[in-house]
């Protein structure tokens, strides 16, 4: 409902904004980031800009105003490609190499990739560059190229390294490093562990990922490219995948918009089988998919058993994203599908729990629909979004390592059995729901604001002027330590004087007296 309403109230707020060239480059392989980026892009191009998109996943059927540089072919993507024990090795190493390694050869094959090299070489112009903020800049490029201004979209809650260009507070004693698993609230031991991530965490951006991407972009873009870490500082603004009503409350300047839950459609009817299987389920129904990375078919053989013991012993149906041919011994109460619209699932009233790796695209889908979850975190930034939907009271962590049927039964039970996670749902998507836009409309208005105000510099903080000793005030704290040590010490030395003066004086002028005595 907030959708249509809020649509009319931006068209009366803003009337028709004249169709303005918008370029999307979201290269990255996975689908999941894909989503958010393409929800804006429709929206923008139905609203009667001129969208350009380059990524991974053209449109299967033309859309007015919407046009791919598709990438298809340049690389494989990671539609259900990633097998468990790859990622599940518990390693955060084997991931930062993995991204950093895709960040690096996403550049090449992607600026290489001849449609794009076209582009590059073109005459054409935009009025703005959107790009998304995950593992590389170099995308920026075409921001330098087009001289356009250039806004971001990062599909999580903004990284480590995604604070700084816009002066956005990072404070490590309150705001957890998305990486780690920690609340808002950290004990002494978890804020050193916080600070040294995200110091770590930028370290690593800035060494690994930006400065070899910045020489592939080089060398497309010319070497005139300024360096890509100061570049980014001219992002007009970023548009997060977060809310404070499901993440945690943080201070964020003007150019740090939150748009959390932008790509959540309305849920629609289901097809009739997946329908007909729900609204048939006696006691509820269990929705359980990994998401579009992993592959479930890789679970190993005993992670199997466990949960298709514990699920042949509840009385739920269970609809099951699975990928493989036949599951082994499939209890009657499992309905697969390889492929399922999850936001029409989860908005299925019959649906009582999502048992899910903790993706935040998913997870926000369920908190949309006031599903109470069962998360089993992979890798990620899914113990964070865990952590935060523990805390909310909406979910149970089921810990990937240590699966076993009991584990699985006492977790479904859990939140099956207690209604105060069903309650909490609720709760948490009356809060999630409740803004003066939709976050589609929230993230056009602003796209359209920077297109406006031509980058609107007027947002930029000018704590980007200042170095890092003159932000953490380190000068001025310098200073007002000297003078205050200053001080100290002179009146130390006063006082001492004063005391020679008051105290030895009177001593030695009575034993003068008993002397004249
Ligand atoms: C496409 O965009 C142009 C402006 O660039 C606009 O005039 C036209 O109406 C749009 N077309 C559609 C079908 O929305
Ligand atoms: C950022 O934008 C300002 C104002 O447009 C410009 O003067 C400056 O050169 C830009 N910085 C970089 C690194 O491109
Ligand atoms: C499922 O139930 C809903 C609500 O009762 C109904 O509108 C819908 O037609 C049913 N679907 C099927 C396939 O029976």
């Amino acid at each position: 409902m907030w959708h249509f309403l809020t649509f009319f109230l931006l068209q009366y707020l803003l009337g028709h904004s004249s169709g303005s060239r918008i370029l999307g480059v979201f290269p990255h392989v996975a689908r999941s980031h894909f989503m958010m980026s393409e929800t804006l892009m429709k929206g923008l191009a139905a609203r009667g800009h001129e969208v350009v998109v380059i990524s991974h996943f053209p449109q299967k059927t033309q859309i007015p105003n919407y046009t791919d540089i598709s990438l298809v072919g340049s690389m494989p993507n990671f539609v259900s490609t990633v097998p468990l024990d790859v990622i599940a090795t518990d390693s955060v190493y084997t991931i930062v190499t993995l991204l950093a390694e895709l960040a690096v050869t996403g550049c090449e094959k992607t600026l290489s990739h001849p449609p794009v090299l076209k582009l590059i070489n073109s005459k054409e112009t935009f009025d703005l560059v959107i790009t998304e903020l995950f593992n590389t800049d170099c995308y920026v490029g075409f921001a330098y190229k087009f001289q356009a201004p250039f806004i971001s979209i990062v599909t999580t809650p903004l990284l480590p390294w995604g604070y700084e260009r816009f002066a956005n507070p990072d404070n490590p004693s309150y705001i957890g490093n998305i990486f780690l698993g920690h609340s808002d609230k950290m004990s002494f031991l978890e804020r050193l562990v916080n600070t040294i991530y995200l110091k770590k965490s930028q370290w690593e951006y800035h060494y690994w990922f930006d400065l070899p991407s910045q020489a592939v972009a080089r060398r497309y873009f010319g070497e005139s490219l300024p360096p890509l870490a100061e570049f980014v500082r001219n992002t007009s603004l970023v548009l997060v995948n977060r809310h404070f009503s499901l993440n945690q409350p943080v201070p964020n300047v003007p150019s740090v918009i939150e748009v959390g839950g932008l790509h959540v459609q309305i849920p629609k009817k289901l097809p009739e089988d997946i329908d007909k299987f729900l609204n048939e389920s006696e006691h509820g129904a269990i929705f359980f998919s990994l998401g579009s990375t992993v592959r479930a078919d890789t679970f190993s053989q005993q992670k199997m058993a466990a949960f298709l013991q514990a699920f042949s012993e509840l009385p739920q149906r269970i609809l099951w994203k699975w990928e493989g041919s036949t599951l082994p011994g499939q209890p009657k109460n499992i309905k697969t599908a390889k492929w399922l619209p999850q936001v029409d699932v989860l908005g299925h009233p019959k649906v009582r729990l999502f048992l899910t790796h903790g993706g935040l695209m998913g997870t926000m889908e369920a908190v949309f629909s006031g599903v109470p979850m069962v998360a089993i975190p992979l890798f990620g930034d899914q113990f964070h979004n865990v952590k935060n939907l523990q805390d909310e009271g909406i979910a149970v962590k089921l810990d990937h390592m240590s699966v076993t049927k009991e584990k699985v039964l006492a977790a479904l039970r859990e939140v099956l059995s207690n209604p105060s996670y069903k309650e909490n749902a609720m709760a948490v998507s009356r809060a999630f729901r409740d803004r003066p836009m939709s976050p589609l409309n929230t993230a056009m208005f602003w796209t359209e604001y920077v297109i406006r105000h031509r980058g609107a510099p007027h947002m930029r903080s000018a704590a980007l002027e200042l170095s890092w000793y003159q932000y953490l005030l380190l000068d001025v704290i310098a200073v007002l330590f000297v003078i205050t040590a200053a001080s100290l010490l002179t009146l130390y030395v006063i006082f001492k004087k004063l005391f020679h003066l008051l105290v030895s004086k009177p001593l030695h002028s009575k034993a003068e007296k008993k002397k004249m005595n």
